[in-house]
This record gives structure tokens, C-alpha cells and sequence, in this order.
């Protein structure tokens, strides 16, 4: 049936938790900038070498939900207003619990919820550790209602058709390092040498790196402000706050987190 199949439209948003927020960023910033700084100068095992750029910028860091592809206007537009309707207070105080019933009117409110705070914790790969491209953090919810709350948001996406449905089940990841970047031509404007020569990819080995770094805590106990929908693609920009140059997604709409 692939004859008939429709060419995939390009993904250009995503669905996420945005992980910087102006209390975690100089902890984030303090934590990775050890981590880079640990990791480029005694490197992996053997003679594998970590290409800097392939370090993602803390501005970046995020937990993706979903993946869209929202090309069209009508489409966006659908999304953006999707993700204002969704009762997100609601979302959280099913987390905990068994699947809600997302029409039902709660007879009791109570009064407060305990807001959303998570840790980053430990480096891990999705790939075989002997030959890794991304490393990522891991987050970590105290009340446990984190990942819960995230496959009920993206079920929402999914029923729309705004987010697809991979088959895979959510793997909810801060992503760190990622030689994709450093691969690219543009980032540094030569071709990846050695293993990503013949391979297009850059690999290294992380085995020494993940057990070393294993309940390492990258950010402790932050609270998560928003749920937003970004644009792919990281876009250099100047902070506002500080007057320095620094890399980021594009957010296009995003809601507060009670
Ligand atoms: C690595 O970067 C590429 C290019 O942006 C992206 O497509 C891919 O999803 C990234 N992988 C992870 C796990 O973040």
C-alpha cells in the first residue's frame, strides 16, 4: 500500500515543558557548563572525540510531548487554540489517579494543587551506549504525576490529529547532547571527520560517562511554569534579561501550569 501512501507532511512544532524558567536557569546553566567542560576535555572512552557544538545550549532545554506538523494556518491555528482549551488543572489532578474523565464536572474542587516540580538526574542514551549520538537527562517527579499528566496531554493531541501516534510510548527526556549539531555543515561550516565521514553520524563511546555520571543532579526540585507549543529549530537571539547572546525555541503560544 506504500504506492498510495501520502508523502509525511515536514514536522515544524512541538508540544513541550519548557525546562528554563528564571529560578532554574543558573543552576542548569552552572550544571551543564560543568558537564561540557567535564566531558570535552578527559572525553569518552577510547578515541572517540565529542564535538562541542553537539552540547545543546540551556536556553533549549525542554520535554517533548509531541511532534506536529502544523505547515498549514488552519492547521496552527487549530493547535494553538487546542492547547489554550485544554484544563490543565484538571490534567493534574488526574495524574496521580486513575484516567479522568476529561468531560466530567468535578463535584468538589479542592482548593489547592500541589504545583508541578521536577528534577534532572543521571545521562542516558536511547541508542546503544558503546555507540551514542544523544545523551539526556533524566526528569524526575517526587509526586510521580509527571508522566502521567504528559500521556494525557499528548493522548489529547493524538485525538485531534495534531500530534501522531508513533506506537512507541512517551519517553520523557531532557535532551543534552546531541551530535546531530555538530554534524550539520552550517554549525561549523566543515564536513564531520573520521566515524561521521563514513557513517553520517556522529558516534562516541558514553559507557564511562553514564556510569559516572549516574545520580548526578542537573536541576533540583524546579517548578514547571508552562505547557507550550515551539517551533522547530533553535534561533539565535539576545536575552532579553542580560544583553548576551543565546539560543532558543521559538515559543508560539503557551499556557500556565496551576
Ligand atoms: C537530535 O537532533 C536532531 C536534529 O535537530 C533531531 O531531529 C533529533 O530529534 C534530536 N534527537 C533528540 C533525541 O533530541
Amino acid at each position: 500500500m506504500s504506492r498510495t501512501k501520502q508523502p509525511r507532511a515536514p514536522l515544524t512544532h512541538f508540544l513541550c515543558l519548557p525546562l528554563v524558567t528564571l529560578e532554574s536557569r543558573p543552576q542548569l546553566q552552572a550544571s551543564l557548563q560543568q558537564f561540557s567542560a567535564d566531558i570535552l576535555t578527559s572525553g569518552p572512552d577510547g578515541q572517540d572525540v565529542i564535538p562541542e557544538k553537539a552540547i545543546r545550549p540551556v536556553d533549549t532545554l525542554h520535554l517533548t510531548i509531541g511532534v506536529m506538523s502544523l505547515g498549514e494556518p488552519e492547521k496552527l491555528e487549530r493547535a494553538l487554540r487546542h492547547l489554550e482549551s485544554i484544563d490543565l488543572r484538571n490534567l493534574l489532578q488526574a495524574a496521580p489517579t486513575a484516567k479522568p474523565d476529561l468531560d466530567a464536572v468535578p463535584f468538589q474542587v479542592p482548593a489547592e494543587i500541589v504545583p508541578l516540580a521536577l528534577s534532572l538526574e543521571s545521562v542516558a542514551t536511547m541508542h546503544p551506549p558503546a555507540s551514542a549520538s544523544v545523551l539526556y537527562s533524566t526528569p524526575v517527579d517526587t509526586t510521580n504525576r509527571l508522566g502521567f499528566f504528559c500521556q494525557l496531554l499528548r493522548d489529547s493531541f493524538q485525538k485531534e490529529g495534531l500530534v501522531e501516534d508513533d506506537g512507541r510510548p512517551l519517553l520523557l527526556h531532557a535532551t543534552i547532547l546531541n551530535t546531530t549539531y555538530a554534524s550539520e555543515r552550517g554549525a561549523n561550516n566543515r564536513k564531520p571527520k573520521g566515524k561521521a565521514r563514513r557513517t553520517g553520524k556522529i558516534t562516541f563511546d558514553a559507557r564511562e560517562i553514564i556510569s559516572r555520571y549516574e545520580g548526578f543532579v542537573f536541576l533540583k526540585d524546579s517548578r514547571i511554569e508552562n505547557v507550550a507549543i515551539c517551533r522547530m529549530g533553535a534561533k539565535r537571539t539576545v536575552d532579553e534579561e542580560t544583553g548576551s547572546a543565546i539560543e532558543k525555541y521559538e515559543v508560539v503560544r503557551e499556557v500556565s501550569l496551576p
